[in-house]
């Protein structure tokens, strides 16, 4: 378990810009677009908008959860693939849903390090464009007869491959060490916890009320670039395609579970759909926002990673990072305008939720002798999460970045709490500070 330090030591990590694209389903607008098409099309439309010249940026740290064989460094392709000079150097990070969470806490580590002055961080995803594998005795023929000489040994490589061998695998999708799947193991929390069917869709019903709401009202313009659409690019792109303006509570009640058929409570409408999508986030030193005379949208305050044993509740980490960010930032769940959780799914919510609030958990799984608290509904995921947003997985953290403090600054809210859940049952949390908050 990391320790709770409470001293903030160096310079503030400011947050000065930040875009995302639409977010769309899979296998829709962006099938022809790959993950690194997607970054780079995004960097350089933030890169023009951000009003910071080119040559000021120092790094880029850019994730990827699915990557592609094709390229192996997502990060330093989307500098060479953008106006960025290509002296910028970068690294690629996964956390699996957190990942671009994980590019802007080193970003920011970079910043209060005094390393680095301007770093541009977010992540990448195309779920259309998922690798897909051969099959060990497939992949073993093929590099046997690529090794080979003779045609008739090439040839021979492949003998003895039945049907089956031929068959594509996509990636797993299984969690290595417990076998779930995440909908499966949303699943169980869902039964541990005792989430209802009900609570979960009127959960989902509230992701999609207030996405749209947010986009109706506005909410969401200047923060979503416009993508032309593959192949043709006759048509744009400019609005995320999986919020449903109409869906209701009964519509959600309608439909089958997925991923326990019988007695499941799981279902596409109380899921994060799988999404494509890329997000990013410009992160500077406060001294040197104040050089190039913008004001930041807000600042890194404290963050913290956690993990469980994933036997246990795999997409519980938020209850385990977020009292150590919260003690990292010297506040209290009380000091909180707003929190973003994300939505893997409506029951990993709901169990996390459950978890904050309840002493046994707090006693027994954190050693801690009173429970976080209560999050009032109010503040929480107020422009919908990602079960109406959608979920590509590395671009997550940075849209909710960008969305939490766009939000902070509307409300002239001083601190906000943003959890994600992730494989591998990791937790991260991460508190904001708004614009006129004091450090
Ligand atoms: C759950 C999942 C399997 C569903 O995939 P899918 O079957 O392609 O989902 P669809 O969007 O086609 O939805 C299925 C049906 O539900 C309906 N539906 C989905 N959301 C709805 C809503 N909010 N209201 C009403 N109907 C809805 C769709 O219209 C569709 O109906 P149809 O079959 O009549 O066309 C997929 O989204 C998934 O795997 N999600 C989890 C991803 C994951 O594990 N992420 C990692 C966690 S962080």
């Amino acid at each position: 378990m990391p320790t709770n330090g409470t001293s903030r030591p160096g310079r503030r990590a400011a947050i000065l810009a930040g875009l995302r694209t639409p977010f769309v389903k899979s296998g829709g607008d962006f099938a022809d677009l790959s993950a690194v098409d997607l970054g780079a099309t995004l960097v350089n439309e933030l890169l023009a908008r951000a009003g910071i010249p080119a040559s000021e940026y120092d790094a880029v740290v850019f994730g990827q959860v699915i990557p592609s064989p094709l390229v192996s460094l997502i990060a330093r392709e989307v500098v060479l693939r953008t106006q960025l000079p290509k002296n910028v150097e970068a690294h690629t990070v996964s956390r699996a849903c957190a990942t671009s969470i994980q590019a802007a806490t080193d970003a920011a580590d970079q910043i209060t390090l005094g390393h680095a002055d301007v770093v541009l961080a977010g992540g990448a995803e195309s779920l259309s464009d998922a690798p897909i594998f051969a099959s060990r005795p497939l992949a073993r023929a093929i590099v046997g007869a690529s090794r080979a000489r003779r045609v008739v040994d090439k040839a021979r490589a492949f003998a003895g491959l039945s049907a089956r061998d031929l068959t594509p695998v996509p990636p797993a999708l299984q969690e290595p060490t417990t076998g779930l799947t995440m909908g499966q193991s949303a699943e169980k929390m869902a039964q541990v916890n005792g989430i209802s069917r009900a609570a979960q869709d009127q959960f989902a019903y509230l992701s999609h009320r207030r996405a749209a709401d947010a986009w109706k009202a506005g909410r969401f313009d200047g923060e979503v670039m416009h993508v032309a659409v593959p192949p043709r690019y006759e048509r744009v792109s400019g609005k995320d395609n999986i919020v449903r303006e109409d869906t209701t509570p009964e519509a959600l009640a309608e439909l089958k579970p997925v991923f326990d058929k019988r007695y499941g409570t799981i279902t596409a409408g109380n899921s994060s759909p799988l999404t494509d999508g890329a997000a990013a986030i410009v992160v500077t030193s406060e001294e040197k926002a104040k050089a190039l005379g913008l004001r930041p949208l807000g600042y890194v305050r404290a963050y913290a990673y956690a993990a469980l044993d994933p036997s246990d509740q795999l997409l519980q980490g938020p209850a385990y990072a977020a009292p150590i960010a919260l003690d990292r930032a010297g506040l209290s769940l009380r000091d909180m305008d707003l929190v973003d959780m994300h939505e893997a799914f409506a029951a990993q919510v709901l169990s996390n939720l459950q978890a904050f609030g309840s002493r046994k958990f707090a006693e027994e799984k954190l050693g801690r002798s009173a429970p976080l608290g209560e999050i009032d509904p109010a503040r929480l995921n107020v422009n919908g999460g990602s079960i109406a947003l959608g979920h590509p997985f590395a671009a997550t953290g940075a849209r909710m970045i960008l969305a939490t403090l766009r939000e902070l600054g509307r409300r002239n809210g001083a601190h906000a709490l943003l959890t994600v859940c992730a494989a591998g049952a990791l937790g991260a949390a991460l508190v904001l500070d708004g614009p006129d908050a004091t450090a």
